[in-house]
């Protein structure tokens, strides 16, 4: 068991990585909670795999279980009400405690609902997928959707404890570890070059779940997103670079409908490849690096450029969707550029003609 602890003063909290840690989930969470009454929000898959032995493991207090369906439809004012009205109904008060248990999804919504109910109560997060082990349980984005886009109603709401299982992973479908796996490279090319080397010579055993490199993956991504949201809560500066890849990825996503077709994590890796190779096409970066990068992509089967080639068809709505992002200030782009693999920064205005010129060149030679 390792425990990695996010620095937030009053607020700080531990992320505890292992194995079989949901069976020991009552004793971990125990210390935590300041009354015995706990709601669990989990969706329909993770509560067939998994909810038993969680339910059991919380034995000791009195649990209340939230199964909502699975999907992304679920971050949304009806979603929300509904785990609102579940509280409610449960008579929860502030002193109970939320906890999400599941993905993304769950972990964003409950964290939302959790900032809400009540003016806020407190909140666990059990992540399931390796995507919320490393990026999305960790450092208290919670939000859920509207027709504007993603993630545009939300609050920073940091949970008390985030306990991230690693034998969950063992019933992830290989995608969805290769999504997440988007993410864990993601602080290699961001920052940490010796961590890009060693995933490069590890990612196999990584993808497989071996456990000592799945361990040592999760560990030292949460170490280095605890770092960077404990320096930089409120994305006011360097937790931008967490999105390396991001503002590419999801105007991908937008094109994609939000479909089952593309996960999350395969828009980052082919987005990460398009922040890699325009920053070598303003003579910022090496090519050299570029190839590095996109080699070891295709070495893990990750999704490149290549595998999105129909979604980039229109560069101008390309480039519209990137209009749309959160991180723009003033209408200008705010783009997470790389000087080479570890060495990411964050561009304020982004010379929007290049980025044209880039996304039209790219759609030529991928549709020609
Ligand atoms: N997923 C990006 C962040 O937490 O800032």
């Amino acid at each position: 068991m390792n425990s990695v602890t996010v620095d937030l003063g009053a607020r700080s909290y531990d992320i505890v990585i292992g194995e079989d840690l949901l069976a020991q989930a009552g004793s971990l969470i125990g210390p935590h909670l300041k009354a015995k009454r706990v709601a669990v929000v989990t969706d329909e898959n993770v509560y067939a795999l998994h909810g038993k032995t969680l339910e059991a493991a919380l034995s000791a207090y009195e649990t209340h279980m939230i199964v909502r369906p699975a999907g992304e439809s679920q971050k949304s004012f009806d979603g929300l009400q509904a785990v609102l009205e579940a509280l409610f109904k449960a008579g929860f008060d502030r002193n109970d405690t939320v906890i999400a248990f599941g993905g993304g999804v769950i972990g964003d919504l409950t964290g939302f609902a959790a900032s809400t109910y009540k003016r806020g109560c407190q909140f666990i997060q059990i992540p399931t997928t390796l995507l919320s082990q490393v990026d999305s349980s960790v450092g208290g984005k919670t939000a859920i959707n509207n027709e504007f886009g993603k993630n545009l109603i939300g609050a920073f709401y940091q949970p008390a404890l985030v306990l991230a299982d690693t034998s969950v992973l063992k019933t992830l479908p290989e995608r969805e570890v290769k999504a997440g796996y988007a993410e864990v490279v993601k602080y290699g090319l961001l920052g940490d070059r010796e961590f890009f080397d060693w995933l490069d010579t590890n990612g196999e055993d990584v993808l497989s779940l071996k456990p000592e490199a799945i361990a040592h993956a999760v560990a030292v991504s949460c170490k280095t997103k605890a770092r960077i949201v404990a320096a930089d809560e409120r994305e006011r500066g360097e937790r931008a670079l967490l999105n390396l890849g991001h503002t590419f990825a999801h105007a991908l996503e937008i094109e994609a409908g939000y479909s089952g077709d593309l996960l999350h994590g395969e828009a980052v890796s082919a987005g990460m490849e398009m922040a890699f190779e325009f920053s070598a096409v303003q003579g910022l970066c090496s090519e050299t690096d570029v190839k590095k990068v996109k080699s070891h992509f295709k070495q893990l089967g990750l999704t490149s450029i290549k595998d999105v080639a129909p979604l980039l068809k229109d560069a101008h709505k390309i480039l519209s969707h990137m209009d749309q992002d959160k991180k723009n200030e003033g209408g200008a782009l705010t783009l997470i550029l790389a000087r080479a693999i570890g060495e990411a920064f964050v561009q304020k205005s982004a010379p929007r003609d290049a980025v044209l010129n880039y996304l039209v060149h790219l759609s030529e030679t991928l549709n020609a």
